[in-house]
């Protein structure tokens, strides 16, 4: 038996045990540990950032596939920036370079690519190609694929804040009318449901300043596996492993055959 077919009968295994009606529809990730990956190996961290986007591709094809319709992920932080400059300017052209070269085949695919974060301090020619890609495939609708660029949640609520703030001082609004919903709406992810399901990699158990408005409710899924490690096998387990998770919105339970009266008649 080849390894080909070990893997693929682990996975075929794996998904016997997805339920396709209690799939999340909207999975975030906080994609972490190409650093430490590429380290291990004695390599320099490019490497993990590299090897980390054809794990991406492969999270994305198989996010789909199953019947998402919604991922978002973390490539890129409002803190980040405070790494050598070597490494950001590895990545600002990474993102540029897998852009070019994947925007095509995510048409295709009629995937909806979306950069979600403050676009303004980055090069011309990275915006230009965020640009082209997103009006590209503005109206394809069998996925949504979000990534988040400079992106801070805390930058984002102060954004919202500003905003809301600004359309009060000029009469746009009244104050009383501040209410979630409004809230929502001037959200950078304005029109995209909130995550299901958020997974980490890497053990790391923070959220570092990831859609803090959104995964209010959101369960959140760790995973020991380094980004460039990760895979379909990993993924599917994160599913499996969410489907299994009784999710109470601050509620309780609702037990079968059991009514407020036959639980109060009891005590
Ligand atoms: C995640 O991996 C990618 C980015 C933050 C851009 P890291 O680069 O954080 O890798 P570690 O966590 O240092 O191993
Ligand atoms: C979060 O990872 C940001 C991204 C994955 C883009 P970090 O590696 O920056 O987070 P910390 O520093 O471990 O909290
Ligand atoms: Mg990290």
């Amino acid at each position: 038996m080849t390894l080909e077919k070990v893997i693929d009968d682990k996975i075929a295994d794996l998904l016997m045990k997805i339920d396709k009606q209690k799939l999340p529809k909207h999975i975030a990730i906080i994609m972490d540990g190409n650093g430490r990956w590429a380290s291990r190996k004695g390599l320099p961290r490019s490497f993990g950032h590299k090897q980390g986007v054809s794990v991406l591709k492969k999270i994305l094809k198989s996010a789909k596939n199953l019947g998402c319709k919604v991922l978002t992920v973390y490539a890129f932080s409002t803190e980040n920036w405070t790494r050598p400059t070597k490494e950001v300017n590895f990545l600002i052209n990474l993102f540029s370079e897998v852009l070019k070269n994947e925007i095509k085949e995510i048409h295709e695919e009629s995937i909806k690519i979306k950069f979600v974060g403050d676009l303004t301090p980055f090069p011309k020619n990275l915006k230009e190609i965020i640009s082209s890609s997103e009006s590209l495939t503005k109206n394809n609708n069998k996925f949504s694929f979000n990534v988040c660029v400079n992106y801070g949640g805390r930058q984002e609520i102060v954004k919202v804040a500003k905003e809301l703030a600004l359309k009060s001082s000029t009469g746009e609004i009244n104050p009383s009318e501040i209410n979630e919903e409004l809230f929502n709406s001037e959200l950078l992810t304005r029109g995209i449901k909130d995550p299901e399901l958020l997974i980490r990699t890497s053990g790391e158990k923070r959220i570092s300043n990831f859609l803090l408005w959104q995964l209010a409710y959101s369960e959140i899924y760790i995973s020991d596996v380094l980004w460039p490690e990760f895979n379909e096998h990993e993924f599917l387990k994160a599913i499996i492993d969410y489907q299994s998770r009784t999710r109470r919105f601050g509620g309780i339970e609702s037990l079968p055959n059991e009514s407020l009266e036959d639980s109060q008649s009891s005590s």
